[in-house]
Parts: C-alpha cells; structure tokens; sequence
C-alpha cells in the first residue's frame, strides 16, 4: 500500500498554512486519511532545526550551511514522518518541501540547481511530491501579508529581488513538469482561493484512492 503525497509551495504570505488546515478537513470530511505536516520541521528534532534556519542572527549563515541544515531536517522528518505515513496508505499534506529548496536556496540564494538535486536524490532517493501546489502571488502582496504577521524571520528579511527569484523558480519548476503542478492565484480573496483548492479535491481523492 502507498498513499499520495501532496506539497503546498509558494513565497511568503502566500497563504499556504492557512489553507493547509481548510484542505486537510475537506479531505478528512470525505473519510480520507490526512496526514497535516509542514517544513522545516515534522518532528521535534527537525523543528530545532528550523529554529536554526529561521532566527536572525548575528553570524551570517553560509549558504551551503543553509542548504545542508534543510535536508537534514528533511532526512528527519521522512524517516520518522513521511514514509511511515505513505506506507499505512496515508494522504501526506507538507507545508513545504524540496520545491522550496529549489527555490529559496537555489532561486534565492543562488546554489546550483545540480548540487540540490545530489542532495535530493541522497536524501530522498526516488521519492517525490505526487502533486504540488504552487500558491502564487505578487511578491509585493506576500511580504505585505508576511509583514502584518509580525516580527521578520531570517528569509522574510531578504529583500525583493530575492523574493522575485523564489517565484520565478518555482512557476519555472511548474514549467517544466505541469503535469506535477497544479499553480493557484493566491493573490485573489481567500474565498476565491478555497474555491480553486474545492475543484481540486475530486481530483486529489481519486489519485488517493486509485
Ligand atoms: N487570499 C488571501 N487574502 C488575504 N489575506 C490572506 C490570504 N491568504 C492568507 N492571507 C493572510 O496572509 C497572511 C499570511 O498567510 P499564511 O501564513 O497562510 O502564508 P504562508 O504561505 O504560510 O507564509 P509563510 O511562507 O511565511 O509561512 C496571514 O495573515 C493570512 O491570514
Ligand atoms: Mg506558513
């Protein structure tokens, strides 16, 4: 048995943990198994991580550091968390995974989308997300959303350009395997949104069930 392994991307503010909660209950509502998780992050030990990755901090981080402490976080959390849930044939839901990789350290920051990719295929071996969702918006609309939130973390005190290369990372991604992206308009009105996640379901409980 294997269940279905769906991930939430998207820049900052873009609305991805508030709509995690609203898909996981339409999906629970339906007598589907919903396993809620985010990243960095999943398990005690990975959430210490993403303390490590998200606090500002005097000392600069070097990007590599940066790159290697999301996938040990991720080593972590699909040890104790993903794969045992995909196994019992569990819906997987991830607030991020290793799109954001591609995109923050890799868009962002500016790594080699080959080195993420090693580090992916050591860390992960052939598993992917079976669906990704892209929550995509002006980066504009995002940091504003991101800044009303409260206090900065180490990303979200990164300026535009940086925020312009995460998302032209992530639409490229969903470029070159639409089949595996399914990109919303998180700019619109939540309503609005939550209607755009409400047509996917049938689709996301056939693909659990098939
Ligand atoms: N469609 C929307 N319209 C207006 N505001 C929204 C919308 N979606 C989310 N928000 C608000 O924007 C803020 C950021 O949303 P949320 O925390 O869900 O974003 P996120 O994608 O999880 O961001 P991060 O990557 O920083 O975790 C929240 O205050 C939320 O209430
Ligand atoms: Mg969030």
């Amino acid at each position: 048995m294997s269940g279905l392994f769906i991930t939430l991307e998207g820049p900052e503010g873009a609305g991805k943990s508030t709509n995690r909660e609203y898909l996981a209950e339409r999906l629970r509502e339906r007598g589907q198994e919903v396993l809620l998780t985010r990243e960095p992050g999943g398990t005690p030990l990975a959430e210490q991580i993403r303390e490590l990755l998200l606090a500002p901090s005097d000392e600069p981080m070097c990007s590599d550091t940066e790159l290697l402490l999301v996938f040990a976080a991720r080593a972590q959390h699909l040890e104790q968390v993903i794969r045992p849930a995909l196994a019992r044939g569990a819906l997987v839901l991830c607030d991020r995974f290793t799109d954001a990789t591609y995109a923050y350290q890799g868009g962002g920051r500016g790594l080699s989308f080959q080195r993420i990719e090693q580090l992916e295929t050591f860390v992960q071996g052939e598993l992917r997300p079976d669906l990704t969702l892209i929550f995509d918006l002006p980066v504009e609309i995002g940091l504003s959303r991101a800044a009303a939130r409260g206090r900065l973390d180490r990303f979200e005190q990164e300026g535009l350009r940086f925020f312009e290369s995460v998302r032209n990372a992530y639409l490229e991604r969903a470029r070159q395997a639409p089949h595996r992206y399914r990109v919303i308009d998180a700019g619109m009105p939540l309503e609005v949104v939550q209607q755009c996640l409400q047509a996917l379901l049938p689709e996301l409980l056939e693909r659990a069930r098939g």
